[in-house]
């Protein structure tokens, strides 16, 4: 965790549907003033049969307002209770949690790479990112158009690509061969501004990124989604092996460097029907394991 936790009752104060997700506006000023791309928050449900809180990623602050905004997906009971619930609803927060993007300590080529409602929070990112000088590219990943996550027009200097894998939106194929694309035309290191990569998505996107990115020499970051328990480092559910042993994603992630993640491991793990079912539910990039 990077900062003041907070512990809140925060009235929900908007609910829209934004593509095939669920955009939800939350009173939170505390968090709001707190929070940056990548970390999350975690939410109580009062939804049957659902003891844990929920883990969603922070996809937006209104600073002014005091609110931060959710993007998620309805994949089960938890996100069911969440998207129904009637504006004015107070629901329980603690957040920020977790590490968020380290942006580049100077003016660099960003490559924000995400998949379905990951692309929420890379969304938010880009606008800062535009805002500190960097030239910043979005590349907005999904199965098929209608589980595209539709991002907003926001300031800032931001070129978006969109791709799909059946072709019924924007570019044919993964997100991950236009960020080979990308690369392909500015390497690692063009005339003396460095690329970097940010990543979110489910893992098998993250693992081909963290491909991709190994392959070209650039530095990359990834926001790992593992299946949560606490969310404060005390249950040990949401361990990624690294190089240097274990981490905890809730408190040492969920963003982390890509090259330090033992992705052939966190692979295994998951090559499940869970895993199949969760790619699906997103509506990204479902087995998309090559790098
Ligand atoms: C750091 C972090 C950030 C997240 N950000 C978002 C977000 O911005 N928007 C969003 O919609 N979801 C996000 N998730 C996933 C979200 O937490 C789960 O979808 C949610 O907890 C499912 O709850 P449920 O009761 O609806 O479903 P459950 O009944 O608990 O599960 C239904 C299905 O969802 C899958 N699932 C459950 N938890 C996760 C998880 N952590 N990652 C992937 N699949 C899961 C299950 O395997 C199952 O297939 C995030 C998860 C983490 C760890
Ligand atoms: S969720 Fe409990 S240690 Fe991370």
């Amino acid at each position: 965790m990077t900062g003041t936790v907070d512990v809140t009752t925060g009235a929900l104060v908007a609910r829209r549907p934004v593509g095939a997700y669920h955009a939800l506006s939350i009173a939170a000023p505390a968090i709001a003033a707190n929070a940056a791309p990548g970390q999350f928050v975690s939410v109580g449900v009062d939804a049957a049969d659902t003891v844990l809180r929920r883990p969603f990623a922070i996809a937006g602050v209104d600073t002014g307002a005091g609110t931060i905004e959710l993007v998620m997906a309805v994949v089960g009971a938890g996100t069911a209770w969440l998207a129904s619930r009637p504006v004015s609803t107070p629901l329980d927060i603690v957040g920020p949690l977790g590490t968020s993007f380290v942006p580049p300590e100077r003016p660099a080529r960003c490559l924000l790479v995400g998949g379905g409602y990951g692309v929420a929070p890379l969304a938010w990112s880009a606008s800062r990112l535009a805002a500190g000088g960097n030239a910043v590219e979005l590349l907005n990943g999904a199965r098929t158009a209608s589980v595209l996550y539709p991002v907003a027009p926001r300031p800032g200097q931001v070129t978006i690509h969109e791709v799909t894998q059946d072709g019924s939106r924007g570019a044919t194929g993964l997100v991950t061969d236009a960020l080979r694309a990308r690369l392909a035309d500015h390497p690692g290191q063009h005339d003396g501004t460095p690329t970097v990569v940010h990543a979110c998505g489910p893992m098998p996107m993250l693992v081909a990124v963290a491909g991709v990115c190994a392959a070209h020499d650039v530095a990359c970051q990834v926001a790992v989604e593992e299946h949560m328990g606490c969310s404060i480092g005390v249950c040990m559910t949401c361990v990624v092996p690294t190089v240097a042993g274990n981490v905890r994603s809730c408190i040492d992630g969920p963003v982390l460097d890509a090259a330090r993640i033992e992705w052939t491991s966190v692979l295994g793990r998951r090559s499940g029907p869970t895993a199949r079912a969760t790619s699906t539910n997103r509506g990204d990039h479902a087995g998309s394991g090559r790098p």
